[in-house]
């Protein structure tokens, strides 16, 4: 794809995402290095940082590695306090750590439910909590990617939904209450992405035919359109541009792209 937008947009940033590692999020936390951005990354999964790391360095970026959990609101602080300690500051803050499965709501277990909503919701919340005093200092700004599956309604995704839509509540009530601290917070919610590991597992290759016709630009989204998404929202161009969770779909919400 040409490249979209200049190589600097990002220059001398410290970003700091979590579920950087891999997938919809690594392809974010690539794209900014990329764009100029230092990288702080956080998983659970020690291979998943250092593959990421490795690909970073590759093309003369830096990329920080810190395995935590974002559950744990004590491995949150420790890794904000590295980082800040490592680069000096904090701009940018992504929370892309999340968990999945597919589960009808008769046979989820209350703790099945409870981890995703513990992973996606009070893990976005530990993150942001941990990084106001570094957001607060440099002016920064939060993105949290969240889905469009609460929209309507989503079969085999209750946990999923209910969590995203914490998600969704947690960027406004932040960017009403910190953008007065010059925090911008804001969101993306991709629709179907064909090139990730969650569209692999959780969709049976029969299925994506009769969901791409749903599909009203006609094709599945590519992690980089949601790459370009989110180096929009965290550049200068969207300095006004708070509160919003932009959705990177093609439209398909609206047409309702449940297969049931
Ligand atoms: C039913 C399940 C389950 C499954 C786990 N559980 N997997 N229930 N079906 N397939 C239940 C367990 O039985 C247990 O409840 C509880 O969840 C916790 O499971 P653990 O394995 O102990 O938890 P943990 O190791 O902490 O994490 C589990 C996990 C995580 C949430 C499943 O490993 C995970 O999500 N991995 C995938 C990460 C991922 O793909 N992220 C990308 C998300 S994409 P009980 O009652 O038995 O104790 C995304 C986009 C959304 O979010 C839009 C998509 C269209």
């Amino acid at each position: 794809m040409t490249q979209v937008f200049n190589k600097d947009i990002l220059q001398g940033k410290v970003a700091f995402v979590t579920g950087g590692g891999t997938g919809i999020t690594g392809g974010v936390a690539r794209a900014f290095a990329e764009h100029g951005a230092k990288l702080a990354i956080v998983s659970r999964k020690e291979e998943n940082l250092a593959a990421m790391k490795a690909e970073v360095e590759a093309f003369g970026g830096e990329c920080f590695t810190v395995a935590a959990d974002v559950r744990e609101y004590e491995a949150v602080e420790a890794a904000i306090a590295k980082t800040a300690e490592h680069y000096g500051k904090i701009d940018i803050v992504v929370n892309g750590a999340a968990g999945n499965f597919l589960c009808a709501a008769d046979q989820l277990s209350p703790n099945g439910f409870g981890t995703v909503v513990d992973i996606d919701t009070k893990g976005t919340f530990n993150v942001c909590r941990a990084a106001f005093d570094e957001l607060k200092k440099s002016k920064g700004q939060i993105l949290n990617i969240s889905a469009t599956l609460h929209y309507l309604a989503t079969p085999m995704q209750i946990h999923v939904s209910a969590a995203k839509a914490g998600v969704d509540a947690i960027t406004r009530n932040l960017s009403v209450e910190w953008g007065r601290h010059g925090i911008r917070v804001n969101g993306i919610a991709p629709g179907p992405i064909e090139d990730t590991e969650g569209m692999k597992r959780l969709l049976m290759p029969e299925l994506k035919d009769k969901l791409v016709r749903k599909i009203p630009v006609g094709r599945f989204g590519r992690i980089v359109d949601i790459e370009n998404a989110a180096l929009f929202l965290a550049s200068d161009a969207a300095s006004y541009v708070n509160g919003v969770t932009l959705v990177v779909d093609g439209g398909s919400w609206l047409l309702g792209t449940s297969l049931m």
